[in-house]
């Protein structure tokens, strides 16, 4: 949570960057031009990836997150290419170390604190993997679900409009229960036989434990179908439970919040450009969000009007 709190300002630069690639044009994808990049752009920052590398990262992530739509073996391809630029990386960080995450873990495995090479690589990996998919979809479906909910929208443009923070950070968690990006928990084994809601688990047998219904629950949430920005009593199951509860938590909430403020603030007439029925959903057991996401808004100039190389 502390490196996440020094970051806040630069992924606030993040999201005005690339709003500004698109505000001109009056309409964009809000998929592939913001929700997509910003999570890889910020991901890649806190590891210490050096800005020239990072759009190989967006290419590599991008085959990964196609679920079988690209070449074949490209996924394959993506991954090993990721994990063999880690490897490298972790070596020259090794030698001129930075104030960056991997720095940290380089240094973590040095001190002896059961930390391999191998380790911290597969761990840089892990965090690219587990944050970059799911902070799309907070992106995307939050968006979706505020232009298809024009009274919680104008609630929340209205709050920011008066500078104040406290129904963005308690709508970002509701948007994350309403229509969260993660629909199934990673898999379960039962360790021993049960027994829930009347169906018989065998020992061994795994378990899917779907956090979108658990969200949804009439039993736990009152009015658990209406998006309600401002609910309290919000213990949702969007991050997860217990000892694996989401370990990137405070980073997705911090880009999930600045994304959504800057975007109705920077674009406040924003509006779906294609008839919800027709949006497609991508594919895949545990993740939801949307394959595209287009929408149009009144053109306005960019903030950062400077003549140097917009370098990410
Ligand atoms: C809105 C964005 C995100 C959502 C909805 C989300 C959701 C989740 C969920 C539901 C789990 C638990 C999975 C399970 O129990 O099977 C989880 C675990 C995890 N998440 Fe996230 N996540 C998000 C962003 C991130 C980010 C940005 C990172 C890292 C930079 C990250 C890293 C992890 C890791 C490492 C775990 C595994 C923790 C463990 O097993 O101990 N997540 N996440």
């Amino acid at each position: 949570p502390r490196r996440v709190a020094e970051f806040t300002p630069r992924v606030q630069e993040l999201t005005d960057r690339l709003i500004d690639s698109f505000v001109e044009r009056g309409s964009a994808d809000l998929i592939h031009e913001f929700a997509f990049p910003l999570p890889i752009y910020a991901i890649c920052d806190l590891l210490g990836v050096p800005a020239e590398d990072q759009d190989d990262f967006r290419d590599w992530a991008g085959m990964m997150i196609r679920h079988g739509g690209g070449p074949r073996g490209g996924v394959a391809r993506s991954v090993k290419k990721m994990r063999g630029y880690l490897a490298e990386l972790i070596h020259r960080k090794r030698e001129e170390p930075g104030d960056d995450l991997i720095s940290g873990l380089i240094k973590a495995s040095d001190h002896g604190e059961h930390l391999t090479e191998n380790e911290a690589a597969a761990m840089a990996f892990i965090l690219l993997f587990a944050g970059f998919e799911t902070t799309v979809n907070l992106i995307g479906n939050g968006v979706y679900q505020l232009l298809r909910h024009p009274e919680e929208r104008a609630r929340l443009q209205a709050s920011l409009a008066a500078g104040e923070t406290g129904l963005l950070e308690t709508g970002v968690e509701e948007l994350l229960r309403y229509d969260g990006p993660v629909e199934m928990a990673t898999w379960r084994y039962a360790t021993r036989a049960l027994t829930i809601g009347g169906q018989e688990i065998p020992a061994g047998d795994p378990v899917l434990v779907v956090l979108a219904a658990a969200d949804r629950d009439p039993e736990r949430f009152e009015g658990p179908d209406t998006l309600d920005l401002a609910r309290r009593d919000n213990q949702h199951l969007g991050y997860g439970h217990g000892i694996h509860y989401c370990l990137g938590a405070p980073l997705a909430r911090l880009e999930g919040q600045t994304a959504l403020a800057t975007l109705l603030t920077r674009l406040p007439d924003l509006r779906l450009a294609a008839d919800p029925a027709e949006l497609r959903w991508r594919g895949g057991l545990i993740m939801r969000g949307l394959r595209t996401l287009p929408v149009e808004f009144s053109p306005s100039v960019p903030l950062s009007t400077t003549d140097e190389p917009s370098e990410m």
